[in-house]
């Protein structure tokens, strides 16, 4: 259990006006959670501060080796004022598998939940309440020692920003063209892929890119090997329906488990869907489509929630999917999990946590 130290700013700043757009983590909160490791102290000082900017030495090791780590999750307010987490405990535990791969000291899972609980908590008065809208929770680490050699480091920051946030894409629940990327690949199997580090996120701009030249607005990430199975956006999992099956690709070490990807596979089994993890080929795709079996594609995320996509583009292929429309699923799976989230449903699984009134 954190003994966390809380300093309220004495000017706060004026908050987003309801009814306005408020676009995706461009506005933050009057505070942040911050807390400081050092080798043989371990972690130590949680704070709650005004939110403010860091003061680094520019030989800092996370600005020249990338040794970081960062998490995703949303608090939302419910129309009784309760405020609620969605799985807090499922990214405690991807940040230790995450930590792990980058050497970066682990934080347990109940501290995790704890900071995340204890920033909301202060800055409750910032969840936006205008239909999907959430306050995005964004945990990151960051290697601090001053040093240009290539090795872990023996210092870090763990710091929690907030910031009221809309939908992730301009379009909203309006399907999105994907790009598949045929040339650049995004990770490879014992690389970084599966960890949410920023290195993974660099690697996928030059994808973004060049889907933006061509007016689509993500990249569907190919294997690294073959370039010829599916592995997932780089901001979302990827899911399709092919047959009457929901079709997802298997974790191989090299795509991102999403909680979202989990949550949505476990909805899907208990509609009674048949949910199938495996390699799908994009051929397998493109069959599917001329034989008219591809009925739906949506991703998956924190951020995206559920995002339908309307075409898809391979090389010279365009696959247009569901006349370009939301399909049953994809609406079904949007109202079940926001439902769930905001607590409007029913909560079968136990996935909301709830942080205060
Ligand atoms: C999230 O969905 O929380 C992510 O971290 C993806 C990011 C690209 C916004």
């Amino acid at each position: 259990m954190l003994d966390i130290k809380i300093t309220k700013t004495t000017t706060p700043k004026a908050k987003p006006e309801p009814g306005k757009p408020l676009g995706f983590g461009k506005i933050f909160t009057d505070h942040m959670f911050i807390m400081n490791y050092t080798e043989g102290q371990g972690w130590h000082d949680p704070r709650i501060v005004p939110f403010q900017k860091l003061s680094l030495s520019p030989a800092a090791m996370v600005y020249h080796y990338g040794q970081e780590m960062f998490e995703g999750l949303k608090a939302y307010k419910g129309d009784n004022g309760e405020v609620y987490l969605f799985r807090p405990e499922k990214n405690a535990e991807r940040a230790q598998k995450t930590n792990d791969r980058l050497c970066i000291p682990q934080i347990p899972v109940e501290d995790f939940v704890q900071a995340c609980k204890a920033v909301v908590e202060v800055d409750k008065d910032w969840i936006p309440t205008d239909p999907g809208t959430s306050l995005y929770i964004r945990p990151f680490i960051i290697a601090t020692d001053e040093f240009l050699g290539v090795a872990p480091s023996e210092t870090y920051l763990f710091m929690i920003i907030l910031a009221p946030s809309g939908a992730y894409y301009e379009s909203g629940l309006d399907p999105v063209g994907i790009w598949i990327e045929d040339e650049y690949v995004r990770a490879v199997r014992g690389g970084m892929g599966f960890a949410k580090t920023g290195g993974n996120y660099a690697a996928s701009l030059i994808g973004q890119v060049k889907a933006h030249n061509d007016a689509y607005s993500q990249v569907l990430w190919l294997d690294g090997v073959e370039r010829k199975y599916i592995e997932e956006v780089g901001s979302m999992n990827i899911f399709f329906k092919i047959d009457g099956k929901v079709v997802t690709p298997m974790l191989n070490g090299s795509i991102l488990p999403g909680v979202t990807r989990d949550s949505t596979i476990q909805l899907c089994k208990s509609w009674g869907y048949e949910v199938e993890e495996r390699r799908i080929s994009v051929d397998e795709l493109l069959e599917a489509q001329h034989t008219g079996k591809l009925e739906e594609v949506f991703g998956t995320g924190t951020a995206a929630v559920i995002s339908p996509v309307g075409k898809l583009r391979y090389v010279d292929d365009v696959m247009v999917i569901n006349n370009g429309e939301i399909g049953e699923l994809s609406q079904k799976l949007y109202d079940t999990m926001t439902g769930i989230q905001y607590g409007k449903l029913d909560d079968p699984f136990g996935w909301r946590v709830k942080v205060c009134d």
